[in-house]
């Protein structure tokens, strides 16, 4: 078996990035090194109280989280007043571990994957930062899930999310359409309720996402978006991408542009396999 790839996530916990941490912490073919945390979903600090949380639940206390500046972004009430929706958990079991995101990414030399506005990332472009891949969740082709019709991550700081697009990275690009197409409905949220004891513990969080998905945009289930952007390093088997090339205009909207670097879209995922791995890499962090 080759040696685990080293990962850093950053992220706003927030829902979905819970998931997505939670995989990327009971994926054997994974080691997480670094959270680092960004204004998003709720306050960077707040983020990284979560993510904390997070990781005592997963028994991962010992990886470092770092949380980013606090900034005025967008409202994210389809999270809940605590980003989680309530999840149930106790108060972190450690201190912060520092507030200077964008220079702890700058610095890492591994895989990254960017589960929230690109403040960190743009910001850590400055000093060269050359990651080994790079994975971001954000943008859409079709529809947002904002006023403006852009999606959430790339409205909240759209200079950010074109100076990334355009430095040249080949980033793998999770967007929000792929999420649309694998929504985590009643009966798969039951299904990993059923499966494992952080399934259970997680479930009631993600049907009040889900209600929020159905009552905002008329889903039959929640748009996990993050979830993907870590699953496909677990199992690019289940997933799907093409060449693409594509800029970002001043509200965070999306376009193809034959002058944009050029990128690989995800554009089709499994997900009916996807969410039964997921069910079963939460059994085994159950049992950690
Ligand atoms: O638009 C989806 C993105 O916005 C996800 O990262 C989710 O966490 C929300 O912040
Ligand atoms: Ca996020």
């Amino acid at each position: 078996m080759t040696a685990a790839l080293p990962l850093a996530l950053d992220c706003d916990p927030g829902v979905d990035d819970a998931l997505a941490l939670l995989l990327a912490c009971a994926a054997p073919s994974l080691a997480l090194r670094l959270v680092t945390t960004v204004s998003g979903n709720a306050p960077a600090s707040v983020c990284a109280a979560n993510a904390r949380r997070l990781l005592d639940l997963a028994g991962r206390a010992e990886v470092p989280v770092i949380a980013g500046e606090d900034r005025a972004v967008p409202d994210a009430v389809v999270h809940g007043a605590d980003g989680l929706r309530g999840l149930d958990l106790p108060p972190p079991s450690r201190p912060p571990d520092g507030t200077e995101a964008a220079a702890a990414l700058a610095g890492f030399d591994g895989i990254l994957v960017a589960l929230g506005p690109l403040t960190n990332l743009a910001r850590a472009l400055a000093p060269g930062a050359r990651w080994r891949r790079l994975v971001v969740m954000g943008g859409a082709i079709g529809p947002g899930n904002t006023p403006s019709g852009a999606e959430y991550n790339f409205a909240a700081d759209p200079a950010a999310a074109a100076a990334v697009l355009a430095a040249g990275l080949r980033p793998t690009l999770v967007p929000l359409d792929l999420a649309r197409e694998a929504l985590a409905t009643p009966e798969r949220i039951e299904a990993l309720a059923r499966a494992c004891p952080i399934g259970r513990r997680i479930a009631p969080m993600l049907a009040g996402y889900a209600e929020q998905d159905r009552f905002h945009h008329g889903l039959a289930g929640a748009m996990v978006a993050d979830l993907h952007a870590v699953a496909i390093l677990d199992r690019p088997d289940l997933y799907a991408t093409r060449p693409a090339r594509i800029a970002v205009d001043e509200a965070g909207r999306c376009r193809e542009d034959t002058a944009a670097p050029m990128l690989d879209l995800v554009v089709a995922v499994k997900a009916d396999a996807l969410f039964a791995h997921l069910a079963e890499r939460l059994a085994r962090l159950s049992q950690a």
